[in-house]
């Protein structure tokens, strides 16, 4: 973890006061959420900074790279590109403990980031770094029986939540899934399905809680397979986030 950077950490222990005052402005309610701070409310509605955001970020790099893109094994996720909504509500789940990542849970801490404004302005910047255009795909490419009926599969048990081209719906914390690593929706899926993503939406549980882990492939492949617009790629899979020069 050597590459992890520690400036900003000091210099976001001194914003966790100013962040606490915007918690009063509470309005929304989540219904599968237990979000006691209401750390996350307050982070919805603050106005972001991004340069702050960029600084943040800079922790988050050490595994998540400047990119954003995470990594092909899977052992990372791509967070450019996600819904901010998303990314507020997993960083809020995996701070409070209620998603498991032994591996990120020091770093998602108040000590370590701040507080509700630091996630404010580090979701805003990850949003809108453009995604991975050579992110981890699965087994079976377009043309083969298997990423046909991976395509059926998605079509009866996703759309209604992903949407039809795994866009996510932000409103809803639906995450978008288009662009994302093959194995890394391999494992979450799997553990959605199995219990093990405890703050898993209960209706996603119930829809593939019957799928067979050949099932399961398939249906992550052909996600792994859906285009992500041009507009929201970087122009090469060799792009540099030049903040981080
Ligand atoms: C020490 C490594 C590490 C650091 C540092 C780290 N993360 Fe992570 N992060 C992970 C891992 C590993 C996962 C995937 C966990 C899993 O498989 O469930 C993850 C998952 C996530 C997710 C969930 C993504 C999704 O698609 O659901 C978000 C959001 C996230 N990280 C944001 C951040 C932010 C923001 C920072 C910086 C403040 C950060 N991470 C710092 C390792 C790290
Ligand atoms: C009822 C709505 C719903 C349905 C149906 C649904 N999902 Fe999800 N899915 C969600 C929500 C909400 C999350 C985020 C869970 C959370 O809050 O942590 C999610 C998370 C995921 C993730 C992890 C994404 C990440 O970044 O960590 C994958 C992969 C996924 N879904 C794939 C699928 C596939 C494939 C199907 C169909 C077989 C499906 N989902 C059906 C709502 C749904």
């Amino acid at each position: 973890m050597n590459e992890i950077s520690w400036k900003p950490v000091k210099r976001f222990i001194t914003s966790v006061a100013l962040a606490t005052a915007g918690l009063a402005f509470s309005t929304t309610s989540f219904a599968w959420l237990e979000d006691q701070s209401g750390e996350l409310d307050a982070a919805m509605h603050l106005k972001p900074d991004l340069e702050n955001g960029r600084d943040v970020f800079e922790v988050c790099a050490g595994c998540h790279l400047t990119e954003g893109w995470g990594k092909k094994d899977g052992t990372f996720p791509q967070l450019a590109g996600q819904h901010k909504e998303v990314l507020i509500k997993q960083l809020a789940d995996i701070r409070a403990g209620n998603r498991d990542n032994p591996t990120m849970y020091p770093f998602a801490q108040p000590e370590a980031i701040g507080g509700a404004q630091a996630l404010a302005d580090v979701v805003a910047y990850i949003a809108k770094l453009p995604m991975n255009p050579d992110n981890g795909k699965g087994p079976w490419p377009e043309g083969t029986p298997e990423f046909e009926k991976g395509k059926k599969l998605y079509e009866d048990n996703c759309v209604k939540c992903h949407g039809k081209h795994g866009e996510g719906n932000a409103k809803k914390f639906y995450p978008r899934i288009q662009g994302q690593h093959y194995l890394y929706m391999l494992r979450q899926f799997e553990w959605i399905r199995d219990g093990k993503r405890r703050n898993a939406n209960p209706e996603m549980v119930k829809q593939i809680k019957n799928f067979t882990d050949e099932q399961e492939k398939l249906v992550i492949n052909y996600v792994s397979r859906i285009p992500v617009p041009k507009e929201d790629l970087a122009p090469s899979k060799d792009w540099l986030n030049p903040d981080f020069d």
